[in-house]
């Protein structure tokens, strides 16, 4: 909606109130609430993006569903929020509630109403940035529905998914790139293309997306689930029926916190200290939730980005059909959920059936795979840097504040090489882009990289688990 549009609307809106009773003056106000409370004060525009797919990654595409009803209550049109999702939970052949997605065991379904703007494989990261930066020419596929803010708007952007050193996947395609993140947000902020931005960003080693390399001027504040170098958990995992997690303990932290309370009296800051209770302290496996950029903007009410609960739209139907929680719910690292996953489907298959078969030939795979990677990155470290620096390697952090690595150009290159050589870096092998950023800041060349992967890999080709065979995207 435009500005001018809003404008005339709201001088309507008041001489008409003066006539009508509180029901329309409830009208008035989800008007006003799409505002940010004040005439001319510009738009809220949202970007919500689950990076995964498949049925054992049910909890992204629901916390970002959970997140839309937010801001829809919240008073924002659907022309100003745009979601990413892969789009295959809701009617996955193991959903036990077709059609539904829920994102706590007790709550209601959120897929209602989803914007379905970039799915399957229009969800991906050149489609995310296009979108971000208000630039329909860059998009291919989608709905279109692009960021399309002027310096009065604010943005609020909310990632849910896997992550990894210096990247956080995407359902289709490859990952986004921390560099390509702050090169959009650079352009966007050169434009003068908004107000004020808040960006949430759920997945492991999340703080390396921003640390180093997000600028305080740029009127952008960035909370992430956790620092550059450890996981991020995932949450409501030990409900039998749906033997998958329903959420993520950042992501519904913030967000059961928003939907508890009234976004219209609490700070950015008040809710940080919130998510970063329950987030690292209040679960026996914990990350740290960090600030990045402009952390002054942690005064300013949520309200100004994600509005405030309209009671008129409300729709707090639960649906309770009695699941059988178990009585302390576990976090489980993110990485090591498809795992989780696989084994609980192994432990719960009836002894001798052909589904026990099948879970044990899926969870060995998946193990074998993880053994591949572990062992293919240790022969590629200690080919270029001996046995003992090659491990200090793998395992090596730069200091807090300084980025992941100097050359991105490089870390690319690396990933691909890799996966050349080796097959796709899977969730769980993402965990070696770090290793990778280290031997590009050490001066490793592309044609020892190069070298050192066909050496550690050539001999793997013909592995069942390789996914140049079988082309499965396990992220
Ligand atoms: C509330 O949600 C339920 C199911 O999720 C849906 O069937 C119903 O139409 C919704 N009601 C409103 C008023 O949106
Ligand atoms: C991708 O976008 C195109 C163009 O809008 C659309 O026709 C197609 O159905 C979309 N694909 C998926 C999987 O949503
Ligand atoms: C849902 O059902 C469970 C088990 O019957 C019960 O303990 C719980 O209080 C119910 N929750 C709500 C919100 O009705």
């Amino acid at each position: 909606m435009s500005y001018n549009y809003c404008f005339h609307a709201i001088v309507f809106l008041s001489l008409f109130i003066s006539f009508v009773e509180c029901q329309q003056f409830s009208f008035e106000e989800t008007k006003l609430n799409n505002n940010n409370g004040e005439t001319g004060i510009g738009e809220r525009w949202a970007v919500l993006v689950a990076g995964s797919n498949t049925y054992s990654n049910y909890r992204h595409q629901a916390d970002v569903c959970h997140a839309y009803q937010i801001l829809k209550k919240g008073g924002l049109e659907d022309e100003n929020i745009i979601v990413f999702m892969y789009d295959d939970i809701a009617f996955a052949g193991e959903n036990p509630r077709p059609g539904i997605i829920i994102n706590n065991p007790y709550g209601p379904d959120v897929y209602y109403g989803v914007p379905k703007d970039y799915t399957g494989e229009n969800a991906t990261a050149d489609n995310l940035l296009g979108v971000i930066l208000g630039n329909r020419r860059a998009l291919t596929g989608g709905s279109g529905k692009v960021v399309d803010s002027g310096p009065d708007d604010t943005i609020f952007i909310y990632y849910a998914d896997h992550g990894s050193p210096g990247c956080v996947s995407m359902p289709h395609g490859i990952p986004l790139y921390a560099k390509d993140l702050i090169h959009t947000l650079k352009k966007k902020y050169e434009a003068n293309a908004y107000k004020s931005m808040v960006i949430y960003i759920e997945a492991c080693e999340s703080g390396s997306m921003f640390d180093g390399l997000l600028p305080n001027n740029w009127n952008i504040y960035a909370i992430t689930a956790a620092n550059p170098e450890e996981g991020s958990y995932a949450f409501y995992c030990d409900i039998e029926e749906y033997g998958t997690c329903l959420g993520d303990v950042f992501s519904i932290s913030w967000m059961e916190d928003s939907d508890k309370h009234d976004m219209s009296q609490e700070t950015l800051q008040q809710q940080y200290e919130v998510v970063k209770r329950r987030t690292g302290f209040d679960t026996p496996s914990r990350s740290h939730v960090m600030q990045y950029g402009d952390t002054s903007l942690g005064n300013q009410l949520l309200y100004t980005y994600i509005g405030r609960i309209n009671p008129q739209i409300t729709n707090r139907t639960f649906i309770n059909r009695s699941l059988s929680v178990a009585r302390k719910t576990v976090a489980v690292n993110q990485r090591d959920v498809e795992l989780f996953y696989l084994r609980r489907k192994f432990e719960n298959a009836r002894e001798g059936s052909q589904q026990k078969i099948e879970a044990e030939k899926k969870l060995n795979s998946e193990i074998s795979q993880r053994q591949y990677v572990d062992r293919g990155m240790n022969h590629i470290a200690t080919s270029l840097f001996g046995q003992q620096n090659g491990l200090h390697l793998l395992e090596y952090v730069r200091p807090a504040g300084q980025p992941l690595v100097d050359d991105w150009d490089c870390l690319k290159m690396f990933v691909k090489i890799y996966e050349e050589k080796c097959g796709t870096l899977t969730t769980y092998g993402k965990k070696y882009t770090r290793a990778m950023a280290n031997m590009c800041n050490f001066g490793i060349k592309e044609e020892h990289m190069n070298m050192a992967s066909t050496k550690a890999c050539s001999n793997e080709f013909s592995t069942p688990w390789s996914s140049l065979q079988d082309g499965v995207q396990h992220d």
